[in-house]
């Protein structure tokens, strides 16, 4: 009998990665993925537990779910309603304290445990959050299916511990895949059409891995790991993310500059421009370092762009903290940006800290940084008209003959062909600009 599924994704690039990998599993046992949650026999939430609107979001979502379920036991059915993610990790038995209606509830490591939960009849919950990274990495199935471009996780957990940040205690301790599983992975991705990769890890640029299961002295660098990629036939691009600036070292620098398949564009957050915030972060770095890390990139690939995060609003931050903040943007100018204001998480060390900042303070703070962010964004796509960019295809267009495709810095680029160019890396000369995208003509 045909099942149907439906899966709702919140949080990072790696949930996103997780949610493919769990349809992945799903389909072979008679699982169909459904748009809409209200006829599943199966509805997932992989959750973010980031800041605290995401994991609220998920507890107005699951009361959703739970209308759709009585419907269905009303009419003779059931749908099982599994919480995946960090949310799941953090929270665990608390999920089904305040909803009953949950019957799976899964952490980040456990997904492979999928198959033999559902074949049971299940009567009682069930809640699975060991850390066990490993062998989550090893049960995960082939990919199936895939477009022009794919994310691939190559390292897991972390072990910096951002005063702020609780992904250490969802995703647990830094992990990283073999360099032969990777590269496995890859290869088939593209023989599966993808032209692009982009690497994933919480802490991507901290990669160390072992080349395979067996070899325990070599360990491959992230630079490493991107040189052997560059060298796999029919891979156009490879991105990585998200690094941190402490972990950005000179060969990695320069791997930029040998390595034409890798992208020039690198999101490096550097989360607050005062040095007494960075330290009260634990962030592991300071201004002036982020700076050279800056200078080096450049020297070496002058075309290089950069993004960031930041936090606003952190404990004890004041007036000159966020002038700091404000002087280091208009320094560096980014391509683009996110930011947020901080959200006191329980379990972390600043969760603990006074913090009686005026709400009404943060948001003009956040305002005037977004604003800045905005228009360095804004300025940077300007500059890119009347330039020759290279541009990877990955779809049609709304109009006739339209095609869009990613600039090498993700900007989303529209141009006409007669003939079909999904997955061509073309040439295209920019000629406008409207909000965000990028229209140009093949040169
Ligand atoms: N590993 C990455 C960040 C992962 S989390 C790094 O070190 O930069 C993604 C972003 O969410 C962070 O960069 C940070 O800007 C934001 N973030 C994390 N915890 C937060 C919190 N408690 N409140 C507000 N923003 C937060
Ligand atoms: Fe969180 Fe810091 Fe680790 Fe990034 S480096 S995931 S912000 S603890
Ligand atoms: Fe969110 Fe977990 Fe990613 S907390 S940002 S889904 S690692």
């Amino acid at each position: 009998m045909r099942k149907l599924f439906y899966i709702k994704t919140y949080g990072c690039q790696m949930n996103f990665y997780d949610s493919t990998k769990i349809q992945d599993i799903l389909k072979p046992m008679g699982y169909t993925l459904s748009k809409e949650p209200e006829n599943c026999e199966l509805a997932i939430l992989n959750t973010c537990h980031i800041r605290e609107k995401a994991s609220e979001k998920m507890y107005s979502d699951i009361g959703r779910l739970s209308k759709y379920k009585k419907n269905k036991k009303l009419a003779g059915g059931n749908m099982i309603i599994a919480i995946c993610g960090c949310v799941a990790q953090a929270e665990g038995s608390e999920i089904i304290k305040r909803n009953k209606n949950v019957d799976i509830v899964l952490g980040p490591h456990n997904y492979h445990k999928l198959p033999s939960i559902l074949s049971k009849n299940l009567k009682n919950p069930v809640i699975k959050n060991e850390f066990d990274v490993r062998e989550k990495f090893n049960f995960f199935p082939k990919p199936s299916s895939s477009g022009v471009t794919a994310f691939v996780s190559i390292q897991e957990g972390c072990d910096k511990f951002c005063t702020f940040c609780v992904v250490p205690y969802t995703r647990g301790a830094e992990y990283s895949r073999n360099v032969l599983d990777i590269s496995i992975e890859v290869k088939r991705l593209v023989s599966l059409g993808v032209r692009e990769v982009t690497l994933l890890g919480q802490n991507v640029n901290a990669y160390n891995g072992k080349f395979d299961f067996q070899d325990s002295k070599n360990l491959y660098s992230l630079a490493q790991l991107c040189s052997f990629l560059s060298k796999i036939k029919g891979l156009e691009r490879i991105r990585y993310i998200t690094s941190h600036p402490a972990d950005m070292t000179d060969e990695l620098i320069l791997e930029h500059k040998n390595n034409s398949k890798l992208m020039p564009y690198l999101h490096l957050p550097i989360q607050s421009g005062s040095n007494k915030i960075l330290k009260e972060m634990n962030r592991r770095y300071t201004k002036e370092t982020y700076l050279k890390i800056v200078e080096k990139l450049r020297n070496r690939t002058p075309k290089i762009a950069l993004t960031s995060d930041f936090i606003v609003g952190f404990p004890g931050e004041n007036k000159s903290d966020f002038d700091d903040t404000m002087d280091i943007v208009k320094s560096v100018k980014f391509a683009g940006s996110y930011s947020f204001k901080y959200s006191p998480r329980p379990g972390t060390p600043a969760f603990l800290k006074k913090f009686d900042l005026d709400d009404r303070i943060i948001n003009d703070r956040l305002n005037i940084l977004q604003k800045e962010l905005n228009l360095q964004q804004k300025q940077f796509n300007e500059k890119c008209i009347g330039l020759k960019m290279k541009v990877l295809i990955e779809k049609f267009g709304t109009k006739k003959n339209q095609y869009v495709g990613r600039s090498e810095y993700l900007q989303p680029v529209h141009i006409f062909s007669r003939e079909n160019l999904i997955g061509k890396l073309v040439k295209v000369t920019i000629k406008s600009l409207t909000s965000f995208s990028l229209h140009g003509t093949l040169s």
